[in-house]
């Protein structure tokens, strides 16, 4: 099939360039650029974290995107697969080890946060949540979110989809989503943008997005932060472009693609923070609220809207869809790696890795009721503590080891010709900032935020 997620052993090829592009910006384009980006600006100073996550999305995930390319195109095998063909022997493994545990893990949780998506796409279909709950639309996210079973039985639902296309490889479903449902949601999330704008006291929360509080730049997290969600929202680091561009065949243009997924994912998020944080002052909520931000501000904007209930009806649908072909993505990693190495069926490998990172992801669900005292890394809750070891750690160094493995690792020769930028001043750029610039950003922004080095 067009997307390699058929049930036979031998490996599939996307169809066409445009099959490769969409499925690539399916796996970008997810709750990455709305739920994480709003939160986690909201969290980390807004503009000057925006500034940040730019230079890093174009510094560090640009290049390092193109190479999980060329490198998935080259070898034609999974994240760990890949480099035990083109460096048997060697330490570079150590990315694709990362990032099947990076799938594991970023995926069980977030079929937690899809499970929310669900849920309030049911509410507005009963239209329990058209008209504003008893307790405020914040009582009734953390009414719902510290309620022990309900949460799970969405997050069932999500990973039930999740596995049976992976499993099916309904290619057709796959391509209606790319095809339909993520412009729908591009077009749909602009519109908001445009109406929280004209909200009253809106401006206040264009200047929190765009007018940078220079004493944020001070601040060691906010670089950490701002590093793992570039990766995070470009599926990078972990082998899922890899394991993608693995089922291209052999003489695409790289390079075009790599900058449209780049700028199509980069421009979503940006949009996405237009929309949400004039609505979050207008509507006088705390950018800083954490995980359940953009489930306690968007009701708020459809509830201020004449027709609101089916806008927030078509939202959470494009919202479930965008997730949906980003958890595929996920789970595709982890599943194409267990097929090579055990040569296990599709569906037995479908079935187990589902099943088990559907019960991974139980604790994060219940960490926000039953398991809410419980705090990992500093303040952070079970779900926050896995995002923040997948997504700001083990992203990025996923990625700083692909970018040394191109840079000093892999024939310098062989690397330019695979990523299709030959040699050209273009492919000199993208070589030296695998080389040195990308790996001593990444290095520095770890030393950095681990106390090591001061500035
Ligand atoms: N990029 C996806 C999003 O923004 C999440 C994701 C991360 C998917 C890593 C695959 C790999 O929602
Ligand atoms: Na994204």
């Amino acid at each position: 099939s067009q997307t390699g997620l058929q049930g036979s052993k031998e490996r599939e090829q996307w169809k066409s360039r445009v099959g490769f592009m969409l499925a690539a910006l399916g796996s970008a384009v997810g709750l990455g650029n709305i739920w994480r980006f709003a939160y986690v600006t909201g969290e980390n100073g807004g503009a000057a974290f925006l500034i940040i996550y730019l230079v890093c999305v174009t510094l560090i995930g640009l290049p390092i995107v193109l190479a999980e390319f060329a490198i998935g195109r080259k070898t034609q095998s999974d994240a760990v697969g890949s480099f035990v063909k083109l460096a048997p022997g060697k330490p570079w493994v150590l990315a694709g080890i990362l990032g099947v545990a990076s799938a594991f893990i970023i995926l069980s949780f977030y079929a937690v946060i899809s499970g929310w998506s669900l849920k309030y796409l049911f509410g507005y279909v009963t239209g329990e949540l058209w008209s504003t709950p008893a307790t405020g639309y914040e009582g009734f996210f953390s009414d719902f979110t510290a309620s022990p079973l309900e949460p799970l039985i969405w997050q069932s639902i999500f990973m039930f989809f999740t596995i049976g296309i992976v499993l099916a490889g309904v290619k057709k479903g796959l391509e209606l989503s790319n095809k339909i449902l993520m412009p729908a949601l591009a077009i749909l999330v602009i519109s908001l943008a445009i109406y929280s704008v004209s909200l009253e006291g809106s401006s206040e929360g264009l200047r929190f997005l765009f007018s940078p509080d220079w004493s944020a730049f001070s601040d060691p997290n906010v670089y950490l932060a701002a590093l793992g969600q570039a990766f995070f929202s470009l599926s990078l680091g972990m082998g899922a472009l890899i394991t993608y561009a693995s089922y291209l065949s052999k003489k695409e243009r790289l390079p075009g693609v790599t900058v449209g997924v780049a700028t199509m994912d980069t421009m979503f998020a940006i949009v996405a923070g237009v929309m949400i944080f004039p609505a979050v002052f207008a509507f006088g909520g705390e950018p800083g609220s954490g995980p359940g931000l953009v489930f306690m501000t968007l009701p708020n904007i459809f509830n201020s809207m004449a027709i609101g209930g089916v806008i927030g009806l078509a939202f959470f649908l494009l919202l479930t869809a965008a997730a949906l072909s980003s958890a595929i993505s996920l789970l595709e990693v982890a599943v194409a790696y267990f097929i090579r190495k055990f040569n296990w069926s599709r569906k037995k490998a479908t079935l187990l890795i589902g099943g088990v990172i559907y019960i991974l992801g139980i604790p994060s669900s219940l960490g926000y009721g039953l398991l809410s005292d419980i705090k990992i890394f500093g303040e952070r809750d079970i779900l926050d503590s896995l995002d923040f070891l997948a997504s700001d750690i083990f992203l990025p160094l996923g990625g700083l080891i692909i970018a040394l493995f191109v840079g000093w690792g892999w024939n310098k020769a062989e690397a330019l010709k695979e990523s299709d930028l030959g040699r050209t001043a273009l492919g000199k750029v993208w070589y030296n900032l695998l080389k040195y610039v990308a790996p001593i950003a990444i290095l520095l922004v770890f030393l950095q935020a681990s106390g090591l080095l001061a500035f």
